[in-house]
């Protein structure tokens, strides 16, 4: 057993202290892209400042042939360009295979200083991060880095979900967690064939109407309720990342075409605590930030809340509806997120202060 006391000494002589909080900057979408690919490549710089996280990705979706060249083509990359406020993460290869030890050496020695975080796919325990954990801190130490890199793990085995909690509880470096819905479904034995998303197969029917005093119509029409298959999946990583002061993400959804579909699957994962998703198209990119940023109606009904529950005690009764003391406890989620996003983007500050100055007139 560790003691807490030990929780947050450097694991190596010389590498930067853990963080005590992780830093909640926005991270609506996590744009994936190939760093072996010249002409995805290009379009990295004119990205920045348009897009919360630019991710290298140099695991799964890249060829083997091309796994070196990726994880050169992300050195360069970041080399040559300036992120500002835009934050740049990787993507590495699992930890078992022939790639993993050689990304995580070359990257940090390299470009340490510009990766905020590294993403750890197929993690299966809390042995995995203890892993990531120890080894990070000794190549931070070699290089010199005078802040950690932060550690996100995909949840995408049936082992993983299992231990999820063990695993975000695992070290002060974990910054979030993400559903891998294509890998957690075969591993998992799921019977479907897709990239996220919901299944038409999965649904709930509503009971059939009655012939007469002993049998039913089965076969007349019935209304059918398609359910979402990742709700569990999500809730339960929401609990856990919340529970261990981190971040929760959806996944990839892979039907670039279906943008209607896309976005309620990222509207869900919004609603039940994700704070954002993968893109991986442009296209996505804008459904994303959309979604992942709160409606500027429900933030003006926040900012209402909050200025009529005065010290959060108490009751108080807000477009006849009673609003108390957990009510106002989710504005200020609201509130905060939204003030947040006002500080990176320029038109939702607008919007965002225009909602609060029509809170404040109703409530004067
Ligand atoms: C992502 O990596 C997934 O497996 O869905
Ligand atoms: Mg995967």
């Amino acid at each position: 057993m560790r003691s807490a006391k030990d929780f947050f000494v450097p694991l190596a002589v010389g590498a930067p202290a853990p963080l005590r909080e992780i830093p909640s900057r926005p991270s609506r979408a996590i744009h994936f892209f190939d760093p072996s690919n010249a002409k995805m490549a290009a379009k990295i710089p004119g990205m920045v400042g348009k897009v919360d996280v630019l991710l290298g990705n140099l695991e799964d979706a890249i060829k083997v042939e091309n796994k070196e060249a990726a994880r050169n083509g992300l050195v360069e990359i970041a080399t040559s360009t300036d992120f500002g406020p835009t934050q740049l993460w990787t993507r590495l290869n699992a930890l078992d295979s022939p790639w993993f030890l050689d990304d995580i050496s070359t990257l940090v020695a390299k470009i340490g200083d510009k990766l905020d975080v590294v993403m750890i796919p197929k993690v299966q325990g809390a042995e995995d991060i203890h892993y990531v954990d120890r080894l990070l801190a000794q190549l931070e130490a070699k290089a010199g880095l005078t802040r950690p890199i932060l550690v996100h793990a995909i949840l995408e085995t049936a082992r993983g979900m299992a231990n999820v909690e063990q695993i975000c509880g695992a070290s002060p470096r974990m910054q979030g967690i993400s559903l891998g819905p294509a890998d957690l479904a075969a591993d998992r034995r799921m019977k479907t064939t897709r990239v996220g998303g919901g299944h038409p197969g999965y649904l709930v029917r509503a009971d059939a109407a009655k012939n007469d005093a002993d049998t039913y119509d089965i076969h007349g029409e019935r209304a059918v309720f398609q359910q979402d298959l990742w709700h569990y999946t999500i809730a339960r990583m929401v609990d856990a990342c919340a529970m261990h002061g981190m971040f929760a993400y959806y996944g990839p959804f892979g039907d670039i075409t279906d943008v209607v579909a896309c976005e309620d699957q990222f509207r869900n994962a919004f609603l039940l605590g994700c704070v954002g998703t993968w893109t991986l198209h442009p296209k996505q990119i804008e459904i994303a930030n959309r979604v992942f940023s709160p409606d500027p109606k429900e933030v003006e009904h926040a900012y209402e809340v909050v200025e009529a529950m005065g010290d959060g005690s108490g009751a108080v009764m807000v477009d006849g509806k009673m609003e108390d003391d957990a009510s106002c406890k989710q504005c200020q989620v609201v509130v905060t997120l939204a003030e947040q996003l006002a500080e990176v983007d320029p038109e939702l500050k607008e919007k965002y202060a225009q909602a609060k100055a029509a809170a404040q007139q109703k409530g004067a």
